[in-house]
């Protein structure tokens, strides 16, 4: 904990809406000072004001926008200089853009794009990230992943958010393996398959709620809590 009387800060990306935003809340409610990325501004602010509305948590508004490198130093800055601490990093802004899509016939173009965020975004943010989590006695990363990128169950179709997914899991594996010992815990999140903007036109029915707890679970870990590892609702699921 750091830089806060409370459980200590935390940052969301991707938190305007979805299942994001509900991490922010079920944070702020254990006492966490929130962070909510998004990359709209406005939209930010929007969703802070309301879920701090007519009580006492604290949830600010961050412009982050992870597709942008230019933004994520501009966000490092920021926290940097208020609230100058982090204990808590939830990669969880992403975008699916080839559901159904053939991986036979993948555009390679949108794989880029969602690299870009899903990947690229979630990696660049955590390394821009790290100096402030170093100086955090109980240091946490999350990164929100999918089983669809899990490598030993995949299926075919969706190229481009596979992928994506099954790299921001590698990067689970490397960084936990290389902050080891440092007080890191890092692992990736599967919330499952959640009726948010995302999964509700493909038919999911999991509350949001139920989706953020299992991502809660893992940026609340205590000191000898697992680390390297992909877990959905706190139970284990292959890499
Ligand atoms: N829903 C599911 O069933 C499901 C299943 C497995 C994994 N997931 C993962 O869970 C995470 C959250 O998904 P969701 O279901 O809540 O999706 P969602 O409702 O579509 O919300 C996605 C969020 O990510 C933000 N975002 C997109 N690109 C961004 C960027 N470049 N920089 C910053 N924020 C960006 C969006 O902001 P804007 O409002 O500006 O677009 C939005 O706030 C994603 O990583 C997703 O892949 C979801």
């Amino acid at each position: 904990m750091s830089g806060s009387d409370g459980a200590g800060v935390a940052l969301v990306s991707g938190a305007n809406r979805g299942i994001g935003r509900e991490v922010v809340r079920q944070l702020a409610e254990r006492g966490y000072e929130v962070l909510l990325g998004a990359r709209d501004g406005q939209r930010a602010a929007e969703a802070a004001a309301e879920l701090s509305q007519g009580s006492s948590l604290k949830i600010r508004p961050l412009v982050l926008d992870v597709s942008d490198p230019a933004s994520i130093a501009a966000a490092r800055e920021q926290i940097g200089g208020d609230p100058g601490s982090l204990d808590v990093l939830v990669n969880n802004a992403g975008i699916g853009l080839d559901f159904g899509v053939s991986g036979l016939e993948p555009d390679f173009g949108v794989m880029a794009e969602t690299l870009q965020t899903n990947f690229y975004g979630a990696y660049r943010t955590t390394l821009a990230m790290l100096d402030l989590l170093r100086a955090s006695s109980h240091p946490r990363i999350v990164n929100v992943s999918s089983g669809m990128g899990g490598i030993s169950e995949m299926g075919g179709w969706s190229p481009g958010y596979r992928v994506s997914k099954a790299a921001m899991n590698a990067m689970t594996r490397i960084l936990s393996a290389e902050l080891a010992g440092h007080g890191f815990l890092v692992n990736s999140a599967c919330p499952g398959f959640v009726a948010s903007d995302m999964g509700a036109p493909m038919g999911a029915t999991k509350s949001l709620e139920d989706g953020a707890s299992g991502i809660v679970w893992l940026a609340t870990l205590p000191d000898d809590g697992p680390t390297g590892g992909f877990f959905r609702d706190g139970q284990p699921v292959a890499f």
